[in-house]
C-alpha cells in the first residue's frame, strides 16, 4: 500500500509575520521526495498571511495550510472560538485536533476531541488527530490502553471507514518539547500497535492512514525515525520554527 508522507509544522503560540515570510521563501527552495505533503500550522491570526505568502512564493501543490485547533460547533454563541467553515474560507486544509497541550491545559476530553474530528471531516477537511501517553503511563506499561482509549471514541463517533480521511499523530507526551525522543524502534513499535488497532476494525483502511511521529523531532533524528515502516512523517514543534532545520526535516520525508 502506498501512503503519502506528511511533515506538519506546529508553531504553537510562536511566530510572526517575519517568520512567515522567511519560511515561505525557504520552503520554495526545499526539495521534496515524491508523495510528500508539507503542512504549516501557524496561530489563527497568521493563517491569511500565510496563504498570501504561499501565493507570492508560488509554492507547489505539496504545501498546505493547517490550523492548530477548531471548535466542534458549526457556528453561534461561542466567544473566542473558530469554526471549520471560517478555516476553510482561509484555505486551511488540515486541522490539528486533540494535541496533548489542548488535552492537558485546556482539559479537552477524548469525547470532545471525537466531536472535533467529526466537525472537521463534515467540513471536508483533514484532521490530524493527536494521541499519546504520559511518562507515568509509559512507565506503568499502559501505553496501549491509553492510545486505545483515545482512538476508540473517535472510531465510535465517525466510523472506521472515515479514517481513510484522517491523519494520526502519535506524540508521547514525555517527548514533546523535552529533547527526549522515543527511539526509532520504540516509535515504530507503537505505530505498529496503532495500525493493528485500526486494522482490527478494518485492515484496508488501517493501511491507508498516515501515522506521524511527534516529540522532539529534529534535523539530526528525523531520517532514522522516517525510515521506520509505520512512520509516515512527523508533527514538528520547536524545530519547525527554525527555517533551516525545518527544510532538512521536510527533505528527509519519503512517501512509501
Ligand atoms: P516538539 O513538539 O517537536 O517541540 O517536541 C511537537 C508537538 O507538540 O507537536
Amino acid at each position: 500500500m502506498k501512503r503519502r508522507a506528511i511533515v506538519a509544522a506546529n508553531w504553537k503560540m510562536n511566530g510572526n509575520f517575519q517568520l512567515i515570510n522567511e519560511m515561505a521563501s525557504a520552503l520554495k527552495e526545499t526539495e521534496l521526495a515524491d508523495n510528500v505533503d508539507i503542512v504549516v500550522c501557524p496561530s489563527f491570526p497568521y493563517l491569511a498571511a500565510f496563504t498570501e505568502s504561499f501565493k507570492v512564493e508560488q509554492l507547489s501543490a505539496s504545501f498546505h495550510l493547517g490550523s492548530q485547533n477548531v471548535s466542534e460547533h458549526k457556528s453561534g454563541a461561542y466567544t473566542g472560538e473558530v469554526s471549520t467553515d471560517m478555516l476553510r474560507e482561509l484555505s486551511v486544509e488540515f486541522i490539528i485536533v486533540g494535541h496533548s497541550e489542548r488535552r492537558s491545559i485546556y482539559k479537552e476530553t477524548s469525547t470532545q476531541v471525537a466531536h472535533k474530528v467529526k466537525a472537521v471531516l463534515d467540513a471536508g477537511l483533514t484532521p490530524i488527530l493527536c494521541i499519546g501517553e504520559s511518562e507515568a503511563e509509559r512507565v506503568a506499561e499502559q501505553t496501549e490502553t491509553v492510545l486505545a482509549s483515545q482512538l476508540q471514541p473517535v472510531i465510535d463517533e465517525v466510523g472506521i471507514t472515515k479514517f481513510a480521511e484522517v491523519v494520526i499523530a502519535y506524540e508521547p507526551v514525555w517527548a514533546i518539547g523535552t529533547g527526549k525522543t522515543a527511539s526509532p524502534e520504540m516509535a515504530q513499535q507503537t505505530h505498529q500497535f496503532i495500525r493493528q488497532f485500526l486494522a482490527s476494525e478494518n485492515a484496508e483502511i488501517a493501511d491507508k492512514v498516515p501515522l506521524l511521529y511527534g516529540g522532539s523531532v529534529n534535523a539530526a533524528n528525523c531520517k532514522e525515525l522516517f525510515a521506520q515502516t509505520d512512520i509516515d512523517g512527523g508533527l514538528i514543534g520547536g524545530a519547525s520554527l527554525k527555517v533551516d532545520e525545518f527544510k532538512i526535516i521536510c527533505s528527509a520525508a519519503k512517501g512509501s
